[in-house]
């Protein structure tokens, strides 16, 4: 595989179904973290010498970021054992790309490349796919265009944009207006090739790796407690060596066939190695207190993470209160804890997710109206979701002829399909072919663990395939 390889080509849907799950058994290969992964080429792309990765996420999402970074002139090569190798340029070495950085589906990819190209002298034009151009990228185009770079942005403030970083970059204290991991490390990276100190102020915690990153690479970035939060800072002009990294188990992805084995009618299911930072946690602590049967052993460090194994057996599980404090920590897994609470005994409800308008899609509204298509009765407000779970028994479904829309988000579709596993017509979702943005091999690794999830062949109005 090479970065050059096509991402998401194919535009034609992909139906399929999942139907109930009698037992759902057996060890889950989940692929590697996305956020550690798009970090994991970035960072290498701006060290001295070769970085190794294994275990990178293969998805399209961070191919794109892999093909971009050889559009700046970096060689990254996936090697015949499958670890990866980027041969780093150095902080400042990246070169002005000869064509446009289409990042497809990848916002992450986007914001966080923009954040490191906004303090290099060169000019480049980004776009993505109809989803991400429809994503907020002011959040970090306002704090980058401090720092020195401009940019010139389709209306809106969207992609497609043209950046032109800055010579001679100044560093900022910039405290958070949103609460976005992506915008902290945008941030921090353009901090990199700036003379003097850059610092992020997050009231409110989100993922660490770009620091935790950082610091395995050597660099030094502090971080300090206060009354407005938390100031990250890093010290610009930098040179860091390479290193060589293993990206765990992406415990978002890791969310599906584990909310899956909770739901069948019966069995476990093992994930190996997750990614068990406290920042990225929230779902699997929410599933405690719902009474999930949900162990985690062997615990341990990787690469400046840490990781465990996770098991979870089918069970009961009980509604609960998500409160907003907790957000950040499981911002991408409310679609799949959506379907848990589908299941739960009582009403569950979310508060502070107002976040989830601007993902790859408007999950709040996704997640409502595939629910209200499964029979399954919620109400949303702007910030706020409420599920009524039905104690146990399977939810109606949608039949193969009334498909729950995916609108392009990966984790909608995939959502749905665990929904499926406990429904009793089953759960079709019109289209899965985005779900290799972040899980290449979901529907075969869902069925080698049991789960009857087919391709639609016979959707109206669609073209065939395999899901995923
Ligand atoms: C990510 C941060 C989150 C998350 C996204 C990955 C990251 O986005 O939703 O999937 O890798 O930094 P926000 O920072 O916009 O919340």
């Amino acid at each position: 595989m090479s970065p050059d390889r096509p991402v998401s080509s194919d535009s034609a849907a992909r139906p399929a179904i999942a139907r109930r799950a009698g037992q759902l058994e057996g060890v889950a290969a989940v692929p590697g973290d996305k956020s550690i992964s798009h970090r994991a080429l970035m960072l290498g792309a701006l060290a001295i010498g070769r970085t190794r990765v294994t275990g990178l996420l293969e998805g399209d999402d961070v191919l794109a970021t892999a093909r971009a970074l050889g559009h700046l002139g970096v060689t990254v090569v996936r090697q015949p054992d499958g670890a990866w190798t980027i041969d780093g340029v150095g902080v400042g070495g990246l070169a002005e790309p000869d064509t446009v950085l289409d990042m497809r589906n990848a916002g992450t990819a986007a914001r966080l490349l923009l954040g490191i190209m906004a303090t290099h002298d060169l000019r480049a034009v980004m776009t993505g796919d109809a989803s991400l151009c429809r994503r907020p990228m002011a959040r970090v185009t306002e704090p980058l265009s401090q720092m020195g770079a401009q940019f010139d942005c389709a209306a809106g403030g969207h992609l497609p944009l043209t950046v032109r970083g800055a010579r001679m970059p100044v560093p900022i204290v910039y405290a958070l207006p949103v609460v976005s991991a992506q915008v902290k490390s945008a941030v921090l990276f353009a901090g990199l090739n700036t003379m003097g100190e850059t610092s992020v102020i997050e009231a409110a915690p989100t993922r660490d790796h770009t620091v935790r990153m950082m610091r395995y690479f050597g660099c030094t970035v502090s971080s300090a407690s206060g009354k407005a939060g938390t100031r990250v800072t890093v010290r610009g002009w930098q040179e860091f060596s390479a290193a060589d990294l293993s990206v765990p188990a992406d415990p978002s992805s890791a969310a599906f066939p584990l909310v899956g084995a909770l739901l069948a009618g019966s069995g476990a299911v093992t994930v190996r190695g997750v990614c068990l930072d406290p920042l990225r946690t929230g779902l699997y602590e929410t599933l405690a207190e719902m009474g999930a049967d949900l162990s985690i052993e062997n615990r341990r460090e990787v690469s400046g993470e840490p990781v465990g194994d996770l098991v979870a057996a089918a069970g009961a599980l009980n509604a609960v209160a998500v409160p907003a404090a907790r957000a950040a920590s499981m911002i991408d897994e409310y679609p799949v804890l959506a379907a848990a609470a589908a299941l739960a005994k009582g009403t569950t409800r979310f508060d502070g997710v107002g976040e989830l308008r601007v993902k790859e899609s408007d999950r709040l509204a996704a997640v409502a109206d595939g629910l209200a298509r499964c029979g399954v009765p919620v109400r949303t407000g702007d910030d706020w979701m409420e599920i009524d779970g039905s104690g146990g028994r399977p939810v109606p479904g949608t039949g193969p002829d009334n498909p729950v829309a995916t609108r392009q988000d990966h984790r909608i579709a995939m959502s749905f399909l665990v929904l499926g596993l406990a429904s009793r017509d089953g759960v079709a979702v019109e289209d899965t072919a985005m779900i290799g943005t972040s899980f290449p091999g979901f529907a075969s690794l869902m069925q080698s663990l049991g789960a009857p999830i087919e391709a639609l062949t016979d959707a109206p109005d669609r073209s065939t395939g395999d899901p995923a």
